[in-house]
């Protein structure tokens, strides 16, 4: 079976073919030097560059497969959480091309692709395993039994973890997203420097919380400006990074204890980060778990994902109907 994901719900436009579970091509139009001059997604600026990028996009993942679009078997669409315009040139595409050549659409849920995106592999973890996805959108904790059952555990309760890299990357003058320019500033920082808060929240709550965090970052360089001091931006990024590493270790592992799990999956664009790694493997060394985690290239919004999880979806519920809709906020609850 050839499929033929589709993925626009951000600032990414993307587009891969898998035979069946294997990845047949998987190419990206990424907007970053656009919104890079605002410091953060411009939904307007996001949904006009999708329409420029997705016939090309798309054409591309084709040539790259070696197929056409006649031989597509199937096409799964990312219907959302996401910004509603980008969502709609993506997903309205996908419909066009399943209506004009009868070939079947699955609707698929970015986050499952992300679940699921540790399959793109050829290490594979076991059912069930705890997934923590950590992107610019979301931090959740999902219990994950199968391809299809999907249980949230916790989330954030206001900014994601990308979300706050982006935040403070933006106040110490780094380019826009953030997240990897953190990361790499941190790497020659002491993470010691400073002890920033960590949010545990109300005792054994899975939820997460980073704003908090962020401002405390705010007032550490607002102080040092009152005291007419440097701010020493690696120190601050490496004790950052650590405060956020933290928090999203320790709740994960006490998720997989509490429910008695012995693997731990993530995915996401927070995990491609290398400390958050590191960390994720030393203490699952430590406490007999099993860690696991995609390359980089699909920890990042990507369409191998939405395929592969569209792939599955197909598999147990058929095709979805042309009717259905895209939706920004997220379904799990
Ligand atoms: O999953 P993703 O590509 O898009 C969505 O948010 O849906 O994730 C992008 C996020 C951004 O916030 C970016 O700053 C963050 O992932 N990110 C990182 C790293 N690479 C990307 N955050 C920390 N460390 C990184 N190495």
């Amino acid at each position: 079976m050839l499929i033929l994901g589709i993925e626009s719900s951000c600032d990414d436009t993307a587009a891969a073919v898998l035979e069946n579970t294997q990845l047949r091509s998987n190419v990206l139009s990424s907007q970053d030097t656009i919104h890079n001059t605002f410091g953060g997604v411009v939904p307007e600026l996001a949904s006009r560059q999708h329409l420029q990028a997705i016939c090309p996009i798309v054409q591309l993942a084709l040539e790259k497969a070696g197929v056409t679009l006649e031989e597509i078997d199937l096409i799964a669409a990312t219907r959302g959480p996401g910004l509603i315009g980008s969502l709609l040139v993506g997903f309205s595409y996908a419909k066009t091309l399943a209506y004009t050549l009868k070939i079947p659409l699955v609707g698929v849920d970015h986050m499952a692709g992300h679940i699921l995106s540790i399959f793109l592999e050829k290490n594979q973890p076991e059912f069930p395993y705890i997934a923590l996805i950590v992107s610019g959108g979301t931090t959740s904790l999902f219990l994950v039994k199968n391809h299809q059952d999907h249980k949230l555990l916790g989330r954030t309760r206001d900014d994601a973890a990308g979300e706050a890299f982006d935040k403070v990357a933006k106040l110490l003058g780094l380019p826009y997203p953030g997240g990897p320019h953190v990361s790499l500033k941190a790497s020659e920082g002491d993470s010691k420097y400073i002890q920033f808060p960590r949010a545990w929240l109300a005792d054994n709550s899975l939820d997460f919380s980073f704003s908090g965090l962020k401002t405390a970052v705010l007032n550490h360089c607002n102080q040092q400006k009152q005291k007419e001091s440097m701010v020493q931006i690696n120190n601050v990024c490496a004790s950052f990074q650590e405060a956020v590493v933290d928090v999203l270790v320790e709740k994960t592992l006490n998720a997989a204890s509490r429910y008695n799990i012995d693997t731990i999956v993530i995915g996401g664009g927070v995990s491609s980060n290398k400390r958050l790694r590191h960390v994720f493997e030393k203490r699952c060394t430590v406490n007999n778990l099993l860690f696991y985690a995609p390359e980089p290239v699909f920890c990042t919004d990507n369409a191998a994902m939405i395929a592969l999880a569209g792939y599955h979806a197909f598999k147990i519920n058929g095709a979805s109907s042309l009717d259905i809709d895209v939706y920004s906020r997220p379904q799990y609850r």
